[in-house]
This record gives structure tokens, sequence and C-alpha cells, in this order.
């Protein structure tokens, strides 16, 4: 495991989705003496376990469960946890999904449910923590979206519009707040861990939860603004892009789980 203490040494961090796979590992790297990490989630267990994780390893930890579905309740939370100035947020928490089988798409309280949590919520705590780092000058945001974002997935048309809509915001509020000392970093990933769907996922396409970690700490401690990963996914990305609209269709249709 690649750590970066020196990134998070007398640092305030915030994480949501520090209760899931790739927040908890991300936690761990932020965990070193000095660091001050408020974890977000939902699962007081899973949030209890990483927190005692990260104190083993020096940091400073505080819960907080809190459901992205209220974005109303998010921002008041925020507001609670800023109050001591946070210089680095990791916004991780979101949820995936598919159309239940036999149907042609998620239900529309799905649907809606995914717009507030990987959207609407991560969208407007993004905003907020932005403007507030940007007043005081200095500031990073790490925005984790997915690779769907990128595809029109027919069995998986909310997840793909919610991560799209992600993207496209975290890409103009990086060029927002770039001038005022804020750092937004956007990272896709393609599969982490993937066991769902009923299909092999090739393993060119596949990270494991720790070179996912290690990858979305690099590209956020650099400052990229946008990386994709792995990198192969950039390709489909452009194959996406470049394929006859029926061919697309096809192929796309053909990737529906079983
Ligand atoms: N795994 C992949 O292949 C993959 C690929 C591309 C993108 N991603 C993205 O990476 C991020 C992390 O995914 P993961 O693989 O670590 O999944 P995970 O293990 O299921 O973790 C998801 C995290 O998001 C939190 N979350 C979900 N719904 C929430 C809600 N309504 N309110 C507050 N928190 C909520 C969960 O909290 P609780 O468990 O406490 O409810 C959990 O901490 C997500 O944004 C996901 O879309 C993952």
């Amino acid at each position: 495991m690649t750590s970066s203490p020196s990134a998070a040494a007398s640092q305030r961090i915030l994480i949501t989705g520090a209760s899931g796979a790739i927040g908890g590992a991300l936690a761990l790297r932020r965990a070193s003496a000095g660091a001050r990490l408020l974890l977000w989630g939902r699962d007081a267990a899973r949030l209890e376990a990483i927190a005692a994780r990260c104190r083993a390893l020096g940091a400073e930890v505080a819960i907080r469960q809190c459901d992205l579905a209220d974005h109303g309740a998010a921002l008041a939370a925020l507001a609670e946890d800023d109050l001591m100035p946070i210089d680095q947020a990791l916004l991780v928490a979101g949820q995936g999904d598919s159309a239940p089988a036999g149907a042609f798409v998620e239900s529309a309280e799905q649907v809606a449910r995914l717009a507030q949590v990987n959207f609407a919520s991560p969208a407007a705590l993004a905003a907020d923590l932005a403007r507030r780092m940007a007043e005081r000058g200095r500031g990073r945001l790490l925005i984790v979206g997915s690779a769907a974002a990128f595809h029109a997935l027919p069995f998986a048309a909310a997840y793909a519009g919610s991560k799209a809509g992600l993207a496209r915001f975290a890409e103009a509020l990086r060029l927002a707040v770039a001038p005022r000392g804020v750092t937004v970093t956007l990272v896709s990933p393609g599969f982490v861990d993937w066991v769902g769907g009923g299909r092999p996922i090739p393993r060119l396409l596949l990270l494991s939860q720790d070179q996912a970690a290690d990858r979305i700490m690099a590209a956020f401690d650099a400052g990229i603004g946008h990386a994709i990963i792995p990198r192969r996914f950039a390709a489909l990305r452009w194959i996406d892009r470049l394929l006859p609209g029926a061919v697309r269709a096809r192929l796309l249709r053909s990737m529906a789980p079983r």
C-alpha cells in the first residue's frame, strides 16, 4: 500500500463513503499522525471499524452517519464539520445500480434516488466546500465519478446519467475555482473488485481495491484534473465516440447484466 503521510499530516480531511470499499481504502491512506479525519457513511458498524484502523495509524477520527439522499441534511452536516476548516475533501460515496431483470429501465424512484445520491448531493457538497476553500485561498477536492459516465448504458441509465452529470460538474468547478487556489480532481474508475453483472470481467479492465486506491491518491496528490483508471477505459471512451451509432447501440445493449 502506498501512503502519503506528508500530504495528510496536520490536515483536516473529509471522506464521504468511508464505510465502503474504496472510501475505506482511501481513509487508510490518509491516516497518519497529525491527520484529522472526518469519515462519513451510513453504516455505523463499518464506519467504526474503519475509524479504529485509522486511529491505530495515528489519525484523529470523527465519524458521522449521513444519508446523501437528503442533500439538505448533508449540507447542514458540512456546515457543522467545516466550523474548523476542511483542507481536503474526498467525495467518494455513491450508489451503483442497474435495471432489475425483465425491466427496461430503473424505476422512477430509483432514478430520482441515484440523481440525488450520485449527482445532486456530491455536487452540492463540492460547491459548498469549494466556496469555503476559495475564501481561504486553498484546498483540495476529490470527486469519484465512474467510467460509466462516458457510455450510454441502456441497463444503467440512472447510474450512467448521474455520473455523467457529476463529471461535467467536476470539470466546470475545477475551471471555476482553480484561480482561487482550489484544486478539483475527478477520478473515473472502471471496474474495481467488480463481481456483479454475471459476466466475467477481462482482467485488463479490472483493478483491485488497493490498486484503485493507490491510483486515485496519486492523481489527487498530483492535482490532476481528470484521471480515468485503468487507462484502458480512456481508450474505450474514444472507441465509444468513434463507433457508428447503430454499432454502438448494439454493443451497449449486448453488455446488459445476465
Ligand atoms: N467498485 C467499482 O467498480 C466502481 C467503479 C466506478 C465507480 N465507482 C464509484 O466509487 C465510489 C465508491 O464505490 P465502492 O466500490 O467503494 O462501493 P461501496 O463499497 O458500495 O461503497 C459505497 C459507499 O457510498 C456510501 N453510500 C451509498 N449510498 C449512500 C447514501 N445514500 N448516503 C450516504 N452514503 C452512501 C456507502 O455508505 P454505506 O455503506 O454506509 O451505506 C459506502 O460508504 C462510488 O461513487 C462508485 O460509484 C466504483
